[in-house]
């Protein structure tokens, strides 16, 4: 059976170092608030690298582990809600960088499911033999998209880029099943606007902020993100034919440790099998991921025949989940 395996992982995130400590001197907060309600102790922050920059250095990484020539790729996706700029993608500047001359490239929208979102579009590629080897990226430089006033929100997030390979392969391992869901009922949990319409035809719209800004009902994403990691997890446990007990690790989006906690004991999961790096680079949204699976595999801890879940959920409201056997 043609199976997406993965064949090399990347990781790349600013230098720059960001304590809660640190935060106290642009915004009301405290580190015991931020640890206690989140698990964060600090983030990377860009001092000028753009998203493409990131973007280009997990994916550098990925393809080095791969031993693929970059003129092997003949696929780049890349997830991010803050693009250097709407047009060009950064998937078509990423290629450009790594000289990935015979690749597609475009960018995917769907927040911090965006690397799920990417490896299933991915995999449907692959299985049905489309291309070859396909770049997923999940870049964000969140700090850009921020109201650095706004202490409930700019506390949370960080920048940072992650990258797997996948590549066609006769075997019986790698991506095993996947799902994905959208709930755009649920699309004001999570927003950063875009250009409002503004042209001679229309009236000006008052009272729009032009510098856009996340803003978030954490309240509600928080019960949300509980639901929905329990719901895909049974669900791609049910399309493998497989149990809880079957799993090695399950890596889910690092949005909030007790996001994660409640979520494990909804589903009746031991804690310790969620693989969490939230308390070092805070929410990355796309890019969580694909950090903290490469900081796995940069520590050794996946062997062959292991089975890992990496679940995402986001804004849109959007989520999923893929489960790999890894090769
Ligand atoms: N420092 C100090 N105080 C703060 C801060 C801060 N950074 N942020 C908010 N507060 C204050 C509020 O002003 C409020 O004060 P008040 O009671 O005097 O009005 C108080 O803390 C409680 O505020 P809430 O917003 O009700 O805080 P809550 O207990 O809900 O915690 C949190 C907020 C941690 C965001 C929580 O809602 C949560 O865990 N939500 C999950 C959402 C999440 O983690 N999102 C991450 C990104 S989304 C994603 O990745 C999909």
């Amino acid at each position: 059976m043609r199976r997406a395996t993965i064949i090399g992982t990347g990781s790349y995130l600013p230098d720059n170092i960001v304590t809660n400590e640190d935060l106290t001197k642009f915004v009301d907060t405290s580190d015991e608030w931020i640890s206690s309600r989140t698990g964060i102790k600090e983030r990377r922050i860009s001092t000028g690298e753009n998203t493409s920059d990131l973007a280009f250095g997990a994916a550098k990484r990925a393809l080095l582990i791969s031993g693929l020539d970059a003129k092997e790729i003949d696929l780049i996706i890349c997830a991010t809600i803050s693009p250097d700029s709407f047009m060009p993608s950064v998937a078509c500047m990423v290629q450009h960088s790594l000289g990935a001359t015979k690749a597609a490239a475009f960018d995917l929208t769907a927040a911090c499911s965006g690397l799920v979102y990417g490896m299933t579009v991915a995999t449907a590629f692959i299985e049905n033999r489309v291309y070859q080897n396909i770049l997923v990226i999940g870049a964000e430089t969140l700090s850009k998209t921020l109201d650095w006033e706004d202490r409930s929100t700019c506390v949370l997030f960080g920048d940072g880029a992650g990258a797997v390979i996948l590549s066609s392969s006769e075997v019986k391992r790698g991506v095993v099943a996947t799902t994905l869901t959208s709930d755009g009922s649920k699309q004001d949990y999570l927003c950063l606007p875009a250009f409002p319409i503004s042209n001679p035809l229309c009236p000006v719209n008052d009272g729009i902020k032009m510098q856009p800004a996340i803003t978030m009902k954490g309240q509600e994403v928080f019960k949300f993100a509980v639901r929905t990691i329990n719901d895909l997890i049974k669900t791609v446990l049910k399309k493998a034919d497989l149990v809880s007990e079957d799993i090695k690790y399950i890596i889910p989006h690092q949005a909030n440790v007790r996001i994660i906690e409640t979520a494990a004991k909804t589903c009746g999961i031991p804690y310790e099998k969620f693989y969490m790096n939230l308390d070092r680079y805070g929410n990355t949204s796309a890019a969580t991921i694909g950090i903290a699976l490469d900081e796995m595999v940069q520590k050794n801890m996946l062997q062959a025949g292991d089975r890992i879940i990496l679940v995402g959920f986001g804004g849109g409201m959007t989520s999923g989940a893929v489960l790999v056997e890894w090769n």
